[in-house]
């Protein structure tokens, strides 16, 4: 058994480059005591891996250079020092980039009888989609008939958004970059429309699609879209402020210019980071998974395979060249 691991070569200047990144062999670690190790089947790829590449402050520490790429991943107990897990168990944790990892027995969650394939416990069931929960859980009660906008509709995150929206009685309206993922948005994932955001005119398309107002933003994307969307916002309308994507690549930030809508609609914005709601998880895991066994919710998902496309697939996320999910099969390393 040999491990693989993608490192942190040098951070990023703007956008990111396959030159950041370093791949190397290393050793398969030795599990301590009360520790697990696991053979990574699927590697998520999320857009908040990006924020941890770079020296500006956030809410999670930066990955340090040379250091293996933080990231969450699925895969199967090789070892156990833990009596929490046992050889054979399937497990999802913050494992990163590599093909094994060797993580405290708490930092792990079991996987008990799956109900869908492992790597749809890093997205229709994992953390974007407890991401889509808690943010919506956040923002109180949707009065049936209310209008709930989702940016990066096709999204991991936004997917799942829309799809509760609906399921909670709104009108669900999806912004995402081209026809075929608007086609994908309203057709698959059943949203009641989706504004394509590379055509010109967004102001208007958003506006005919929205004819009474936007009541809830779940706003994945920030920049000049967010800002669209403060235009058309409802009074006493409500933001959960999801993600910024569109901004994690730039070195100047956009200059919003609708700010003015947030007081004269006395709208109420909340940001928030899904892993300070650790006690919502087992809620939302309990309803999506009903959901999903009752074929309510629905997911797509982009599979690069192998350790060394990682780099590679995590470019073409953040560039919104894939649809749904992105993540990395390690099966076959
Ligand atoms: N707060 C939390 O705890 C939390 C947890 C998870 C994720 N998030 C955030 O949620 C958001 C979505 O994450 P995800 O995992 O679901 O990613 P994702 O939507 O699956 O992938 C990112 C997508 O963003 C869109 N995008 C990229 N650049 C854009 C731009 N300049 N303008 C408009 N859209 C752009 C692209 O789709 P298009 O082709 O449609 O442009 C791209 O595919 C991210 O901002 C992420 O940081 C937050």
């Amino acid at each position: 058994m040999e491990n693989r691991q993608v490192l942190l070569a040098q951070r990023p200047a703007g956008w990111v480059r396959e030159s950041d990144f370093r791949i190397a062999p290393a050793p398969v670690p030795e599990p301590a005591d009360g520790e697990v190790l696991v053979r990574s089947r699927y590697l998520s790829l999320d857009p908040y891996m990006r924020m941890r590449m770079s020296d500006e402050p956030s809410y999670a520490p930066k990955v340090a250079l040379g250091e293996v790429m933080v990231g969450g991943a699925v895969g199967e107990v090789l070892q156990s020092r833990s009596s929490a897990f046992k050889p054979g168990d399937c497990v999802t944790g913050p494992l990163g980039w590599q093909l094994y990892g060797a993580l405290p027995a708490q930092r792990l969650r079991l996987i008990e009888s799956p109900i869908a394939p492992l790597s749809a416990y890093l997205g229709v069931l994992g953390m974007p989609a407890i991401t889509a929960w808690v943010g919506l859980d956040l923002m109180g009660p949707i009065v049936p008939g209310q209008t709930v906008v989702v940016s990066a509709a096709s999204g991991a995150v936004g997917s799942v958004a829309g799809q509760i929206a609906r399921m909670r009685g709104a009108r669900a309206v999806g912004i995402a970059g081209g026809q075929q993922k608007c086609e994908h948005v309203i057709s698959d994932l059943g949203f009641d429309a989706c504004v394509d955001y590379k055509d010109s005119h967004l102001a208007a398309h958003l506006g005919a699609a929205v004819p009474s107002g936007i009541d809830i933003d779940f706003e994945n994307v920030g920049g000049p879209i967010f800002d669209t969307v403060l235009a058309a916002l409802n009074p006493f309308s409500r933001i959960a402020l999801c993600g910024q994507v569109s901004q994690y690549n730039q070195t100047e930030p956009y200059a919003m210019r609708n700010l003015r809508s947030l007081l004269v609609n006395r709208v109420q914005l909340r940001g928030f980071i899904v892993s300070d709601h650790v006690q919502l998880w087992p809620q939302a895991l309990a309803e999506l998974s009903t959901w999903f066994v009752a074929g309510k919710l629905r997911y797509r998902e982009t599979v690069a395979h192998g350790l060394d496309s990682a780099p590679g697939a995590f470019i073409a996320m953040l560039r919104g060249d894939k649809i749904g999910k992105q993540v990395v099969k390690l099966d076959d390393d």
